[in-house]
């Protein structure tokens, strides 16, 4: 008897724990089905309705009913209760467009289905100079835990719009990982638009990885490989997505990477470039420098054409550096387990293996930014003024922090080439107490080994006890 009460102790402690999936948005209690019969009503929605590719005059819903049917979507402006209506269906799959929309402009829309009423509001892109602020990070993947944590830490902001830097799923050709993903991410996706850069876990070269990446967003369809290379333009600053799942050197991507550069440095309502990837050019996490954008000569461009800042994730960490003259920033800290930072690259100014987010405010020449843990507190700030010089763009740093970074280990020193450039003198001296946590501290205090060791001792005891019962 008293085995079976170990044994089943034992298997209960073991068995695999099922997170259920989030619910989704609000409805109304007095939804009917088409027939006004109550009992048919589940009330949900696969995806609630969410927000994407919002333009000064233009933005897309998406959603998924889980039957067939035509569903109703009204928008009215709260400044002057102009009202559009688009029917869509039948269909499970829902995406429409509204256009002939005024800048700046909040709307509240209703999405009437069967299944419910869904409500909300929005607002158009500005249509000036006006200053504005935006959020980033990325490499979720099925860290859904600290990716609500990350998502609701990060509804606390004032943002116009967000950015994930890939990674969103573990396995993008599966569609339940979407669906967690949107349904995470709902809090936010429900006023403001993301963009997503596409990562290795999307699985989106072919097959269903492909169509669903296109399915589940819709974004700018302007670069070579729509909706996974696109640009657009929000306030006086252009926003650059690439693809560095696929080669670079030679490819119609850095081409087009390198005619966007251009175009946008002869427009003069155009202060600020921002770049996004998933796999950073220069990195002190385990993955190493992503080589394919030096090889193509992408690197150089985003130098020459003076690129504000280059956004990755990947590897699991936070980081800022500077490498003659450009700024890259590695948010990986979206939810998927941190990784350890071994050795810190000489370029390297702040890095943490820690769960945040990152904010940038944009006011005319100037920029701020800050990355924030999940409790709100700050890791690192950063603002500079940007103006036009003779030949490129001048960077002004206005205020960084400098925390001290630990030794960089000689292999490490050596694989970097060149790259530390003139920041390398900056890198202030060795602080062993400012060394940065290494992997995620709830993994290491686990109680679950000491449990099970202490458990398979007290069933081995038994079962040389009940031996011996046996053989007297
Ligand atoms: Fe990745």
């Amino acid at each position: 008897m008293f085995q079976f009460i170990i044994i089943f102790f034992l298997f209960s402690q073991t068995g695999t724990k099922t997170v259920p999936l989030p619910p989704t948005t609000k409805r109304t209690k007095n939804a009917k089905d088409g027939n006004g019969r109550n009992k048919h009503i589940v009330g949900y929605l696969e995806r609630s309705p969410y927000v994407q590719n919002v333009t000064k005059t233009a933005l897309s819903f998406l959603w998924e009913t889980p039957t067939y049917e035509k569903c109703v979507i009204k928008l009215t402006s709260t400044s002057n209760q102009v009202e559009k209506t688009i029917t869509s269906g039948p269909a499970k799959s829902h995406e429409v467009r509204f256009t002939v929309l005024s800048p700046q402009t909040k709307y509240k829309y209703r999405l009437e289905s069967i299944q419910g009423v869904w409500t909300g509001q929005v607002e158009t892109a500005p249509g000036n100079d006006a200053p504005f602020s935006f959020l980033v990070f990325g490499d979720n993947r099925n860290g859904h835990q600290a990716h609500r944590d990350v998502i609701k830490s990060m509804t606390v902001q004032p943002a116009s719009f967000f950015i994930n830097t890939g990674d969103l799923t573990k396995d993008g050709a599966e569609k339940t990982n979407y669906i967690r993903f949107l349904r995470i991410e709902a809090p936010l996706m429900v006023r403001i638009p993301l963009y997503p850069v596409v990562g290795n876990h999307e699985n989106a070269a072919v097959g269903s990885g492909l169509t669903n990446f296109r399915k589940y967003f819709a974004l700018p369809r302007n670069g070579p490989d729509p909706e996974f290379t696109y640009s657009f333009t929000w306030g006086n600053s252009r926003f650059i997505f690439l693809d560095t799942n696929k080669p670079l050197v030679g490819s119609a991507q850095a081409k087009w990477f390198r005619e966007q550069l251009r175009s946008t440095a002869f427009d003069n309502k155009i202060r600020h470039i921002f770049v996004f990837v998933h796999q950073s050019p220069y990195t002190s996490g385990p993955h190493g420098p992503h080589q394919g954008l030096h090889e193509a000569g992408m690197v150089d461009d985003m130098r020459r054409f003076g690129v504000d800042m280059i956004f990755a994730a990947h590897d699991h960490i936070y980081e800022r550096g500077r490498v003659d003259g450009l700024t890259y920033i590695v948010t990986g800290g979206g939810g998927a387990p941190t990784y350890f930072i071994r050795t810190h690259k000489p370029y390297s100014i702040i890095a943490e293996a820690t769960y945040h987010y990152c904010r940038l405010f944009i006011d005319g020449d100037t920029m701020e930014f800050s990355a924030h843990r999940t409790d709100g507190s700050l890791i690192d700030f950063y603002s500079v003024k940007k103006t036009r010089g003779p030949q490129r763009p001048v960077f002004e740093v206005l205020s960084e922090r400098r925390k001290p970074v630990p030794a960089v280990h000689s292999k490490d020193m050596a694989s970097s080439g060149g790259a530390g450039g003139s920041d390398k003198s900056q890198v202030p001296a060795i602080s062993p107490q400012d060394h940065p946590p290494e992997g995620d501290p709830r993994k290491r205090k686990s109680p679950f080994p000491y449990v099970f060791g202490t458990i398979g001792t007290l069933v081995l005891i038994s079962a040389f006890l009940y031996s011996r019962l046996r053989r007297r």
